[in-house]
């Protein structure tokens, strides 16, 4: 499966919000349609965010018509400028941004940019590929032969966009190496990336799991069913506090006060030591039409106020491990993450 896939001057998305019914493909040269993808979460995933940030700001590159320099640098920022307006949590789009206006500084004339920005997308795409490799690794020794994970959201090669994911990515390592798996499987509401999308990752996978409603976990936990609760991040602060799917937090208390543990699974281009806390990361609001409609259908009265922030902040004390492809961090996260950012460097 390629959810992302280079064409040379053209771009190729599996449009998900067609699954788990429709493989569609969404095949275009212009950045505008990338941004819109990435609004609409037809891409979407936090390394799967940034990648085909990338890859859209290299089609821009290859649009922009500029006579020098200066002039090609002044609608370049304007184009990282919509690209960074497209979805405020995941920072691995503003990491992408950052990776191509680096890209071009000591670049100059309009075909090296142009072509920095191309090589630069390739880049970050094969290292993010590498990074979940390792990660998954990493995290697969956390999950031993029998145990049963639960999961929310997801976490696999659709929002990654390589061969293996984050928090999937580890269970799919560890199924790899032999070990008997199962999982529980968050359906995710209000956009259902878990009943739609794991789902039908896991299936592709041969992994057996069994899909709950959000609002089932504690049940589940409480009986003992779970061994350990593994689940992705779109942004982790430089205290380990850390930014996932609206859902996420309740999981993360739910799991402590059952004596289960719970673990972060993210690349280190999910890290943001710009900022100290979880206090600090921007949350995104989304139609509230998401909540009162269910795939297209009314589920409350008309007129009815709804709230919809997409993502919640699971504080650093309910984490007991943050795998990335550097190796395990355990608490105290603080010192752990800069040392690992260093190794990265
Ligand atoms: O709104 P989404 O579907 O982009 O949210 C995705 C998540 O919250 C994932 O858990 C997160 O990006 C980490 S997965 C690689």
């Amino acid at each position: 499966m390629r959810p992302i896939e280079w064409l040379g001057g053209r771009l190729k998305l599996l449009n998900q919000t067609e699954l788990p019914h429709k493989e569609q493909y969404l095949d275009t040269s212009n950045y505008r349609q990338v941004i819109i993808a990435i609004k609409q979460l037809k891409v979407r995933g936090a390394p799967a965010i940034g990648i085909a940030t990338a890859y859209g700001i290299a089609l821009a590159g290859l649009e922009i018509k500029a006579a020098d320099k200066a002039s090609y640098i002044k609608q370049l920022d304007l184009i990282f400028k919509q690209f960074a307006a497209a979805r405020p949590t995941a920072v691995n789009l503003f990491y992408a941004i950052d990776r191509m206006r680096q890209a071009v500084k000591s670049k100059n004339t309009v075909p090296a940019m142009r072509e920095a920005l191309l090589k630069t997308a390739a880049t970050v795409h094969r290292q993010e590929d590498r990074a979940m490799a390792a990660l998954s690794k990493h995290g697969a020794a956390l999950i031993e032969d029998g145990f049963t994970v639960l999961t929310h959201c997801n976490t696999g090669q659709l929002a990654t966009g390589v061969r293996y994911g984050t928090a999937l990515g580890m269970i799919k390592a560890a199924a790899e190496q032999g070990k008997s798996i199962s999982v529980y499987a968050d359906e995710t509401r209000p956009l259902l990336q878990g009943s739609r999308l794991t789902a039908w990752e896991l299936s592709r996978l041969h992994i057996p799991f069994t899909l709950i409603t959000d609002n089932m976990a504690g049940y589940f936990l409480n009986k003992g069913n779970i061994d350990c609760v593994v689940v992705g991040a779109d942004r982790i602060a430089a205290n380990g506090d850390t930014a996932n799917k609206i859902g996420t937090y309740s999981l993360a208390v739910l799991a402590k006060e059952n004596h289960v543990p719970f673990y972060i699974a993210a690349p280190t281009s999910s890290i943001d030591v710009s900022l100290k806390s979880g206090a600090s990361i921007p949350i995104e609001q989304r139609s509230p039409q998401e909540v009162l409609k269910l795939q297209g259908v009314d589920i409350a009265p008309r007129g009815v106020h709804a709230a919809n922030p997409s993502f919640d902040v699971t504080p650093a004390k309910y984490i007991a491990a943050i795998v990335t492809e550097k190796g395990i961090i355990r608490p105290p996260f603080k010192a752990g993450i800069q040392s690992i950012l260093e190794e990265a460097r």
